[in-house]
């Protein structure tokens, strides 16, 4: 299907696949981030990510090229935004970040559905003074996002039914398959369940019971899980991990959700995951 315009805010690792994805799905896609040298990694990264399927027969030369042709990148959050049917915001996992795009979005567009792919902030945190809240919800995608099939969509109590239904449809159009959660619920559902086997499996291995690699090689095998834990873990970064598990101690101040103090050391060490060359495993 083509046409239709989407801007994508945030060019980490989730951004930058969900602007390819969109790319190569036909999607007019505007890209943009603040920080200095991302829009430019993110084009060598797209360009060379294209190369590869490309080469390996996996992508026509002519849909890379046509995707190739559908990327922009902009200087400034609003021309990303206007000519926007959808936005996804993908920057930071921090409220004040967030909300701030969340406002300049508002500004630069009356007319775009606003779309968060947070893993930890429902959009209701996202949504106070702007114009037309319904246009407002959570679109989230799992890591990688140009593999993975699942995108969930949370419903605000802000949320009008059309957003909820266009946002199916963007899911679809992406080729994933939504889930739509009625309610705004902390950690939504997939990270809550994955989030108890991570608990589980750091305070294992910090007791001493089992090493990582026995861990993951366990749930592999034992669980049919196409990746352990840990791999997983530095695959979406420990970072976030640890402050999803934090964000969830201090709302509910429940001791079994505080993180592993092994989780913290990870963090401290900047040993964060594949992104910093090492996590529970050296890349
Ligand atoms: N980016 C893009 N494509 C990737 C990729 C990446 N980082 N990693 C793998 N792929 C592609 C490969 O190119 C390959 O595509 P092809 O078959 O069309 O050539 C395909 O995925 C399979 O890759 P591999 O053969 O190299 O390796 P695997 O079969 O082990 O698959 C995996 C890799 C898809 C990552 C698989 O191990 C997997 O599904 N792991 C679990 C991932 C998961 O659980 N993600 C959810 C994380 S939670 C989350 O994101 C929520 C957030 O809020 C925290």
């Amino acid at each position: 299907m083509e046409g239709g315009t989407v801007g994508v805010i945030g060019l980490g690792q989730m951004g930058s696949q969900i602007a390819l994805l969109c790319a190569l799905r036909g999607l007019y896609t505007r890209v943009f981030d603040s920080v200095e040298g991302v829009p430019e990694h993110f084009q060598r990264w797209a360009a060379s990510y294209l190369d590869d399927r490309v080469q390996k027969g996996k992508l026509d030369p002519a849909a890379a090229e046509q995707a190739r042709t559908r990327l922009f990148i902009e200087k400034r959050i609003e021309d990303c935004v206007r000519p926007a049917d959808y936005v996804v915001e993908a920057v930071v996992e921090n409220l004040q970040a967030k909300q701030q795009v969340f406002q300049e979005a508002d500004e630069a567009s009356h007319r775009a559905l606003l779309f968060t792919n947070s893993s930890t902030i429902p959009s209701s945190q996202l949504v106070k003074g702007l114009r037309s809240p319904g246009r407002v919800c959570n679109v989230h995608f799992f890591n990688p996002a140009l593999v993975m099939e699942l995108v969930e969509i949370v419903k605000g109590p802000h949320t009008t039914g059309e957003t909820v239904t266009a946002a199916l449809e963007f899911a679809r159009r992406l080729g994933k398959t939504p889930v739509l959660l009625n309610r705004e619920i902390r950690g939504f559902a997939v990270n809550r369940v994955l989030d108890s086997i991570w608990r589980e499996s750091v305070y294992l291995v910090g007791d001493g019971v089992i090493s990582p690699e026995d861990l993951d090689t366990a749930v592999v095998k034992g669980l049919g899980h196409p990746m352990g834990p840990f791999r997983l873990m530095d695959l979406v970064g420990i970072d976030l991990v640890y402050s999803t598990q934090e964000a969830a101690y201090r709302e509910t101040g429940e001791a079994r959700l505080a993180p592993s103090p092994l989780l913290a050391t990870k963090v401290n060490k900047g040993e964060t995951g594949k992104k910093s060359g090492k996590g529970w495993y050296s890349y």
